[in-house]
């Protein structure tokens, strides 16, 4: 691996951790979690071994969208605390080696917000170009609203000048027009602010929303629109302030389409994506026990520049979306996993974590976070995965899966001084409550998920081809197995995983595949062995290249090439 490069792409063997403010830690009693709840943490998720904190919105908010409705980019929520506690928590992750990245809303504002409260004054209030707005009556939009329990249409009538303005989520949230150079001269200024308090980067936020205004009539736009130059000028923006500034966009669309919002032959444009292809194929593979429909997904995934990176997930603080199966598809993971109708939310995805998805079942749980983790990415965690927390479906809507954080095993799992029922949001009871799930127990129980997790994590960062290769697919004849070879440079593991509950053994072969582009002068010595990188031991290959594997149901193994006369350390 050519170290040289790494100095600036920290970020392609980062591990991430999403966690919300509100929810980490309550450190003055009020029962909402605080900046400096979070920093008294950093030392506890540099134990975990993650590398990058991504922070959900903090920023004063009308609390219409859990923060995603800012009413100030400039500053912090008093509740959450003020610049200064901001800039301590960035201080301290960073003298831990942790870098941190915040959400980064600019598809739209809070109504609330003074830019558009000017907007809607008059048609020619100088801040009118802020936002999108039309005078002729708007087309019929009700099957593209994203949250449709609210909302049946992307436009709102604004009474005071009888025009209509876009919306692409809440009624509460109006699009911002970021065509104007006057919105992109803000949104850069904003960015800026936030750079120099520290942050690493941005997790922008429902990135082709901006895109999506494809039926406002062009002579009702003032500017000429190309979305990907919006993005391309906040990326150079980013750069000339800092070159190891990432931009991890939330772009939710088939793989043909996500390549462009990578940019150019440069990337140029979002650093990483998300890939919620790939994890839409993981569940249903998960449901099936087939990992076919995941081998499928990984085909067909665009390789990407050395510049760019997708970022890996199974679950989020957002409903688990299944949008893009089919409706036979999504039903089977459905069934499987959500099948009481109050799991699941706006008829494309369930409001549940990952734990009770999967039964509680400690193999599937762990075969679940292997398979991710050795994704060729950079891995993502939301707040909580790491303990295996529940959801707590009391909660309406999106929020059952915010709960707060449990450290401990009394009724507020320790995140705050306040009584249970005063707390920003309630902590589920019974099987996925503090008592049975939280840190305190599991940091120190070397069979607990929590430890298990941080080894992955380890094993993840002792394997830079998984955050710097390439994927191939190897055959096989086991419908319920996936084996993947990631590969750069001389580099190389395969990780072989088991999604049926059954034994199974495969036989394997790196003929064709491995050093495919190595050859000549340069091509690495002959591989030895196999060695087992979670779970020890070693496989032998035979003369040709064949190796075999044998796997419980839901067993996995990560395998680490070794080559003749490799002086690495396994
Ligand atoms: C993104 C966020 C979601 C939010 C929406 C509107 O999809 O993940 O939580 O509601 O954007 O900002
Ligand atoms: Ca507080």
């Amino acid at each position: 691996m050519r170290l040289t490069k790494t100095a600036d792409q920290w970020w392609k063997t980062a591990v991430l951790y999403c966690a919300s403010v509100q929810t980490f830690l309550d450190t003055n009693g009020d029962g909402r979690g605080d900046l400096e709840g979070m920093t008294s943490r950093i030392d506890y998720l540099a134990d975990l071994g993650i590398t990058c904190l991504w922070l959900m919105p903090f920023y004063p908010t009308a609390d219409a969208d859990d923060g995603y409705d800012i009413t100030d980019f400039l500053t912090v929520d008093p509740r959450d605390g003020d610049l200064a506690d901001f800039v301590s928590l960035v201080q301290v992750a960073r003298s831990r080696g942790i870098r941190v990245i915040i959400d980064f809303v600019m598809n739209h504002t809070s109504d609330q917000h003074p830019w558009f409260k000017e907007s809607r004054k008059s048609v020619d209030n100088p801040y009118r170009n802020y936002y999108v707005w039309r005078s002729s009556t708007p087309p019929d939009t009700s099957a593209a609203v994203v949250f449709p329990d609210v909302e049946d249409s992307l436009w709102e009538l604004d009474e005071r000048t009888g025009e209509y303005y876009l919306h692409n989520f809440y009624k509460t949230q109006p699009d911002l027009n970021v065509a104007n150079p006057e919105v992109r001269e803000q949104i850069s200024k904003v960015m800026g602010l936030w750079l120099q308090l520290g942050v690493s980067g941005f997790r922008v936020d429902a990135v082709p929303f901006l895109f999506a205004v494809d039926d406002v009539p062009a002579k009702e736009r003032e500017f000429q629109y190309d979305p990907h130059d919006t993005l391309r000028h906040l990326k150079a923006y980013c750069g000339r302030r800092d070159s190891d500034v990432i931009l991890l966009g939330e772009v939710n669309v088939p793989y043909k389409d996500q390549k462009k919002f990578f940019g150019g032959a440069d990337g140029d444009e979002l650093t990483m994506q998300f890939d919620f292809i790939g994890m839409q194929a993981i569940w249903l593979a998960l449901a099936r026990g087939d990992a076919r429909p995941l081998a499928k997904a990984l085909a067909g995934r665009p390789a990407l520049d050395e510049s760019n990176q997708y970022a890996n997930f199974l679950r989020n603080h957002d409903e688990l979306t299944l949008d893009k199966l089919t409706d036979a598809e999504r039903q089977e993971v459905f069934d499987a996993f959500g099948p009481d109708p109050d799991m699941q939310l706006y008829d494309r995805g369930l409001r549940r974590r990952l734990p009770p998805m999967l039964g509680g079942d400690p193999r599937r749980i762990r075969l679940a976070y292997s398979l991710m983790f050795s994704l060729p990415g950079t891995p993502c965690l939301f707040y909580g995965e790491e303990i295996g927390m529940g959801e707590n479906l009391d909660i309406p809507g999106r929020y059952s899966v915010r709960t707060p954080m449990q450290w401990g095993p009394n009724a507020t799992g320790g995140f705050s001084t306040a009584k249970p029922r005063s707390l920003v949001r309630p902590i589920p009871e019974g099987p996925y409550g503090p008592a049975r799930i939280n840190v305190s127990d599991q940091r120190s129980d070397p069979d607990s998920l929590w430890t298990f997790m941080s080894t992955l994590i380890r094993r993840y960062r002792q394997s830079p081809e998984i955050g710097w290769g390439a994927v191939q697919v190897l055959k096989h004849d086991q419908p319920s197995v996936l084996a993947h070879l990631v590969q750069q440079e001389d580099w190389a593991m395969v990780a072989v995983h088991n999604l049926g509950d059954e034994p199974v053994s495969v036989s394997l072969s790196f003929d064709g595949v491995l050093d495919r582009d190595l050859t000549g002068p340069a091509a690495p010595a002959p591989v030895d062995h196999l060695a087992g990188l979670l779970h020890g031991g070693r496989v032998e290959l035979d003369g040709k290249g064949g190796f075999d594997v044998d796997l419980d149901g839901y067993g996995y193994r990560w395998l680490r090439v070794v080559r003749e006369g490799d002086i690495r350390i396994a």
